[in-house]
């Protein structure tokens, strides 16, 4: 009955709109509820909100291949290894659910911390290898985090598709470690970083950068793009190319450089010499925004 009156309502919506609110749900009980009434693929996008058209192409990815797209909203604490950084995170909730209806997805879930971590909770997932390097060393805990959300939120909405951006080219990995070695019955999608037109990585940080800050930061794509261009013309040596990227980057005096790498696309682990798929990637600070990036080296 409750279906049906929602089902109505949403009908009446489109007619004067044009447009469908999606489903919003803030528990997991009304989550596996309203899951339970439909049939057919179901996509999922995770996401912490403040979207752009980096989340969009995901949503468009899962929408494209499922009947049905849960996008999850939920700024997640546990992943956040500096409590400034957690609390000027963009919250844009409002303008998040417009876009979302915009794309024409199904549900949002979107708990609070409570909902999530209720009183008592206690289990945690730790993937190791992957982690013990780049974000894993510069944000302590911060992978402890992503997997432990990431495996609450697929074991909540059970998706036949999960969609993650390429621009967290080493949370991707995590989560397709935890997915295989969990036995998580879903097939992680990667969908390849959003740019804006002068190659700036779309981030829900990039906000919080100035115009100057913002200027400086796109040393960072053009740096990967130099050493993605060294390497087409058949320089495969890291050492060369790292300092191709590093020397692009020191031209812009603002940026604070954690990381600047060419590593083993998947394993991450270091190389002297390219020769199987490879990827550069990059976390530097600028204007006390920390921002990451990363590109391909050969097809992976
Ligand atoms: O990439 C993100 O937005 C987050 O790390 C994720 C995957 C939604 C987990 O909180």
């Amino acid at each position: 009955m409750a279906g049906r009156r929602s089902r109505d309502f949403r009908r009446a919506v489109r007619k004067v709109t044009g447009l469908v609110q999606p489903v919003m749900v803030r528990t997991v009980a009304a989550l596996r509820e309203l899951l339970g009434a439909g049939t057919g693929s179901l996509g999922f996008v995770p996401t912490m909100g403040a979207l752009h058209e980096g989340h969009l192409e995901l949503v468009r990815r899962s929408r494209a291949q499922n009947n049905r797209t849960v996008v999850s909203v939920f700024v997640n604490p546990s992943q956040f290894n500096n409590p400034d950084d957690l609390a000027r995170y963009p919250r844009t909730e409002q303008a998040d659910v417009t876009l979302l209806a915009q794309e024409s997805v199904d549900i949002v879930f979107a708990p609070d911390a409570a909902e999530m971590y209720p009183e008592g909770f206690s289990t945690w997932v730790t993937v190791e290898g992957v982690t013990d390097v780049l974000e894993g060393v510069h944000r302590p805990g911060h992978f402890r985090g992503v997997a432990t959300v990431v495996t609450l939120l697929l074991r909540m909405v059970q998706p036949h598709r999960a969609y993650l951006g390429e621009k967290d080219w080493q949370q991707l990995l995590v989560v397709r470690q935890l997915a295989r070695d969990l036995h998580l019955d879903v097939e992680i999608v990667g969908v390849p970083t959003v740019r804006a037109a002068d190659g700036l990585a779309l981030s829900s940080r990039n906000v919080r950068l100035s115009a100057e800050a913002r200027r400086g930061a796109l040393v960072i794509s053009a740096g990967i793009a130099a050493v993605q261009r060294a390497f087409a013309s058949g320089e495969h040596h890291i050492a060369a190319l790292e300092a191709t990227l590093r020397n692009a980057l020191a031209t812009e005096p603002l940026l604070r450089t954690e990381y600047a790498v060419v590593v083993h696309a998947t394993t991450l682990r270091t190389l002297e010499q390219i020769s199987g798929p490879a990827r550069v990637l990059v976390a530097a600070e600028i204007g006390g925004v920390r921002l990451i990036d990363n590109g391909p080296l050969s097809a992976e």
